[in-house]
């Protein structure tokens, strides 16, 4: 069986792509790596000795689209690639409307064409909005708070209106709380550009010593310390419950959506805490002023993945915080470095 993995040089691409070949699957990358690595793919390859098909494609290319489709026989996407930072959604709205609708039009239109209709969904947590209602069920009320967030509401909408036109599509809508983490291996990870937005990326430059000082951003939240709570879920765990979504659509046609995440929340102290147990090193931080747009307390009621796809999180919060810091300390550069360590060594 053959899976087009869109942005499958991302984060949580590339680590879902590692446990799709280690499930036996045969996967396509389509990536135009505008904000992705391909060292990464490269690396997945290393770590499952598995070959793999990889396309630089723009999904809002519609011939670059078509022709993959032509050309290989796909029998469902996973579709990852987008724009996803909330901050600059905020500021550049269009770029993210332009990005995240078009090019997941295209490539909904182009599978419809092509008869796939077997589509998992990367959504978020985001589309909740700012509830209260604690731990989250799907059921809550959608109500995004940023540009990128209703991008993610957008799509879920066109995927509810495309099952209801034609009932045969079999989609899974995956709504991801906070993913942190990294392979075992530390060959893959997170590759934030220039200063990190969130908190274990820059948790880990901090430890590293790229960067001086975490800001936490207000410690007088009504949480159980003041600072915001979150519910951080394992990069790896997250990948497997593309796996575990990926077995559900191919059993009988169906939309759903489901929470991915551990349904535990933790706050930025306790985090930083962790981080200093896993990497052994002091965390300077200050206290700032809050985040705008940041809320108190997100965490998933995760029960309906655990019921209807089999899967729940297993990774604790220590083995998070050890597989980013073994990421960052093999990698302090990112991906980057070793690229250009590689050229001048061969120089
Ligand atoms: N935080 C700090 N200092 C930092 C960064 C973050 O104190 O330098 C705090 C935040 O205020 C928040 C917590 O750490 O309390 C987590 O913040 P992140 O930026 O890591 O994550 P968010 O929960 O804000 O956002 C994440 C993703 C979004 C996604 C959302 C889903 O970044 O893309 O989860 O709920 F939409």
């Amino acid at each position: 069986m053959t899976i087009l993995v869109t942005g499958g040089a991302g984060y949580i691409g590339s680590h879902t792509c590692v446990e799709l070949l280690a499930a036996g699957y045969d996967i396509i990358v389509a990536d135009n790596f505008s904000n992705s690595n391909p060292e990464s793919l490269k690396r997945v390859a290393e770590l499952t000795g598995k070959l793999f098909t990889i396309s630089k494609v723009d999904l809002q290319n519609r011939q670059q689209v078509e022709k993959l489709f032509s050309s290989n026989k796909i029998d469902a996407v996973i579709h990852f690639a987008a724009y996803k930072a909330v901050g600059e959604s905020v500021e550049f709205p269009l770029k993210y409307y332009q990005n995240n609708l078009a090019g997941t039009m295209v490539l909904l239109e182009t599978m419809e064409k092509f008869h796939v209709k077997k589509f998992v969904f990367s959504s978020s947590a985001t589309v909740y909005g700012a509830t209260n209602h604690m731990p989250i069920t799907e059921d809550e009320q959608i109500g995004s708070t940023n540009p990128y967030g209703r991008t993610k509401e957008m799509i879920e909408d066109m995927l509810q209106d495309i099952y209801q036109a034609d009932p045969s599509w079999s989609i899974a809508i995956l709504r991801y709380f906070n993913p942190v983490g990294a392979h075992k291996s530390g060959r893959i990870g997170e590759d934030p550009n220039g200063i990190p937005n969130n908190l274990l990326p820059y948790l880990s430059q901090v430890a590293i010593g790229r960067r001086d000082v975490l800001t936490i951003h207000g410690n007088d939240y009504q949480t159980k310390d003041g600072t915001g709570v979150r519910d951080y879920i394992h990069v790896v765990d997250l990948a497997n419950g593309h796996i575990k979504a990926l077995e559900k659509i191919q059993k009988t046609p169906f939309i759903s959506a489901y929470n991915l995440g551990t349904g535990v929340g933790i706050s930025v102290l306790e985090m930083v805490r962790a981080f200093e147990q896993a990497s052994g090193k002091t965390i300077p931080f200050h206290i700032g002023n809050r985040r705008p747009g940041d809320v108190a307390i997100c965490y998933a009621d995760p029960a309906k993945a655990r019921a209807e796809l089999e899967w729940t999180a297993t990774k604790s919060i220590s083995e998070m915080c050890e597989d980013t810091w073994r990421w960052q300390l093999q990698n302090p550069e990112g991906y980057i470095t070793e690229k250009v360590s590689i050229e001048a060594s061969g120089a």
